[in-house]
């Protein structure tokens, strides 16, 4: 079946009234049930077994091991984080290489991004068919997707799904969270230390840690002395939030903010929306997924995989080839509103140069900022969140369901704290220089200190010593965003300096995962220990990160977290490549056929 086929049955989707989200508490309701047991230190911990003295299947007989900081658990591989790219690179290189394998997760349970933000309204924003894994075609045949953007507890299910199907949870130790690694030169391996102060070994650290999981709480004066709850999003209970008959106040309009905004406000007494920077939303227009549909996805799973990995940004569909100063004004207003009519990220694809020229930007900025001005009903309000700083898209754009229409409810307010910024949190609520909001409950909508953050937190050191957090003083600087000059067989999965963010992930992780396994395949079987980016080959490259965001309009939003602007004290360097997934996979394969170009490889 044709793309444009998939596009036609979610058009129909879309001419159905989208789907009510749950409530936070249907939301509570379906928390954890997938859960598997926490997996504590010390349960399964394998004993100085190395590749020699794995078992055929590259399964291992457990070893009981005292948990004592003397200890030292050896194995081929520690990968940080079970999340959709823990959980592929634990399968790969242990089921596909044979390597001893540890996977250590700070959380309870796997999933990663949908372990944490349990927030209600959570749910991915690419579409259930393709935010999914392609490596297995039995598993991609077997999922049922219920919804065109499943929420939060389905995508958990999924992931609990992949992770017993292909028996990886056996190999990942829950519940402990890494907070030191440093390179051992002369014996060649990575010694991880964890909170709880047990030690690992191994040959090479592959960081699956995410890019959005280091969540950012605003430092704000008088936190403590609240008297009511406070949550944030990414850290949401997993027991559920009950907002009945609270005065509840949401700061942040992102991705998050936008999601949960139109749940809360129809649970809670009343809603304060904190908002600094208005945002351009697209409708989701979820629905269900009809039989029709799903048969037809799984017919065509091959091509879709295939449209999606050579694409700019990881999604099954094409961006037109039209510009969008070419058309007419009446033209143009058409292939908008088909565009809204269909939702989601797709409207950016509406024409080819909406990141690339300002001029076709503000059109589809001014197309967006019409739609706000006739769902509001409140001129003032209306203007308000009509984002005007910056271009449609320059920042992270947003999907929602019936944002914009809960600010004409009765129990909902905003308050601009862009001119009026936030000062102090109270006993009783928070207070902006225009004065004090009284509140029971605050969430921070606040997002994450992306792509670095995990990443620092680890305290990781390279050769001699050498910190990341030195190496980074001035913003991140990859190679490929895979490797790090200095840290050697340190690698990392969406690193900054890689497509990721930019991307529909899954398809960037795969496309990480598959090429991280043929790497250490190719040093096992040329008799190679180590792999180190060469640091010429990584100044280049920030040079080609640099030159592929400037190429964009990316880099002019200036409050995006793309460019760690969000985070106080963050040097602002565009993050992630610009430069489109096909191309950097086309990169990173050409790397790999040069014998590693850029790299150094040794015994
Ligand atoms: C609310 C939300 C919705 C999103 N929706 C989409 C979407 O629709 N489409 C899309 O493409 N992307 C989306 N993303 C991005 C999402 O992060 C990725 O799609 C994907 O889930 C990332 O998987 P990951 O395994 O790389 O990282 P994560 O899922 O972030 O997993 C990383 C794991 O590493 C663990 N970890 C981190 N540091 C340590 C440490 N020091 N020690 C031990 N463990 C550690 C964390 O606990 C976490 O479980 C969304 C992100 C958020 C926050
Ligand atoms: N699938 C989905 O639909 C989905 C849902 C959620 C998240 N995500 C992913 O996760 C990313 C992060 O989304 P997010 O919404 O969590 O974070 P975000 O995009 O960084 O948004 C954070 C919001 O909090 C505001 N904020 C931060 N600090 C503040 C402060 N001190 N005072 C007042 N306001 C403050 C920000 O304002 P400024 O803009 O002024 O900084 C912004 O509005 C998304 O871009 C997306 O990639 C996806």
């Amino acid at each position: 079946m044709a793309i444009t086929e998939l596009m036609r049955l979610w058009g129909q989707h879309a001419a159905k009234k989208a789907q009510p989200a749950r409530t936070a508490l249907d939301h509570a309701d379906a928390i954890d049930s997938t859960s598997p047991p926490a997996n504590r230190p010390g349960e399964t911990r394998r004993k100085r077994l190395t590749w020699r003295q794995r078992g055929p299947e590259g399964t291992m007989p457990d070893m009981q091991a005292p948990k004592t900081p003397e200890y030292t658990a050896e194995y081929d591989a520690i990968i940080v984080g079970a999340g959709f790219s823990g959980l592929y690179q634990l399968h790969a290189l242990r089921d596909r290489l044979g390597l001893s394998v540890r996977v250590l997760e700070a959380g309870d349970g796997v999933g990663g991004t949908w372990y944490w933000n349990r927030y209600p309204g959570a749910r991915c924003d690419s579409e259930s068919y393709y935010y999914s894994y392609s490596f297995s075609k039995e598993l991609e045949q077997e999922w049922e997707w219920s919804e065109r953007y499943p929420e939060q507890p389905e995508i958990m299910r999924y992931l609990n799904h992949a992770a017993e199907r292909f028996g990886l949870k056996r190999d990942i130790q829950f519940g402990t969270r890494v907070t030191h690694a440093a390179f051992d030169e002369a014996a060649g391996r990575w010694q991880v230390a964890t909170e709880a102060g047990e030690r690992f070994s191994a040959q090479f650290l592959i960081t699956a840690v995410g890019c959005l999981s280091s969540t950012n709480v605003p430092k704000i004066p008088g936190l403590e002395s609240f008297a009511g709850e406070w949550h944030h999003t990414g850290r949401w209970p997993h027991g559920g939030v009950d907002f009945r008959g609270k005065r509840v106040g949401l700061v942040g309009t992102g991705s998050t903010g936008i999601q949960a905004t139109p749940v809360i406000a129809r649970d809670a007494r009343h809603l304060t929306v904190f908002q600094r920077t208005a945002n351009y939303s697209i409708p989701a227009r979820n629905g269900p997924m009809s039989a029709e549909a799903r048969a037809e996805i799984k017919r065509n799973y091959a091509a879709i995989r295939e449209k999606s990995r050579g694409s700019t940004n990881g999604h099954p569909w094409d961006i037109s080839a039209a510009s969008a100063l070419d058309a007419g004004p009446e033209e143009r207003m058409a292939l908008y509103e088909d565009a809204w009519k269909v939702g989601g990220l797709r409207f950016r694809a509406a024409f080819k140069d909406l990141l690339s020229h300002p001029e076709a930007n503000e059109t589809a900025s001014e197309f967006i900022r019409g739609k706000i001005r006739e769902v509001v009903h409140d001129p003032a309000t209306a203007e308000l969140l009509t984002p005007r700083d910056h271009g449609f898209a320059t920042k992270r754009p947003p999907i929602d369901t019936e944002y914009f229409e809960t600010f004409n409810r009765d129990n909902v307010s905003l308050v601009d704290v862009r001119a009026h910024p936030i000062e102090a949190i109270s006993r009783d609520g928070l207070r902006t220089t225009e004065g004090e909001h009284k509140l029971d409950m605050i969430v921070f909508a606040t997002g994450f200190d992306a792509m670095t953050g995990p990443l620092l937190a680890m305290d990781i050191r390279g050769r001699g010593g050498a910190a990341l957090a030195e190496a980074w003083t001035a913003g991140p600087r990859t190679y490929l965003g895979l490797q790090v000059a200095g840290f050697p067989n340190l690698l990392t999965i969406t690193g900054p300096g890689s497509p990721s963010v930019l991307c529909n992930m899954p398809t960037a992780i795969e496309q990480h995962v598959d090429w991280i396994t043929d790497c250490i395949r190719h040093l096992r079987d040329h008799r190679l220990a180590r792999i180190e980016a060469r640091a010429e080959a990584a100044e280049r490259w920030v040079a080609q990160v640099n030159e592929a965001a400037h190429a964009t309009l990316l880099p002019t939003a200036a409050s995006s977290w793309y460019l760690g602007a969000n985070v106080p004290g963050k040097p602002r360097v565009f993050m992630p490549y610009a430069g489109g997934l096909a191309r950097y996979a086309g990169i990173c394969r050409e790397v790999a056929a040069n014998g590693y170009e850029g790299f150094v490889l040794g015994r």
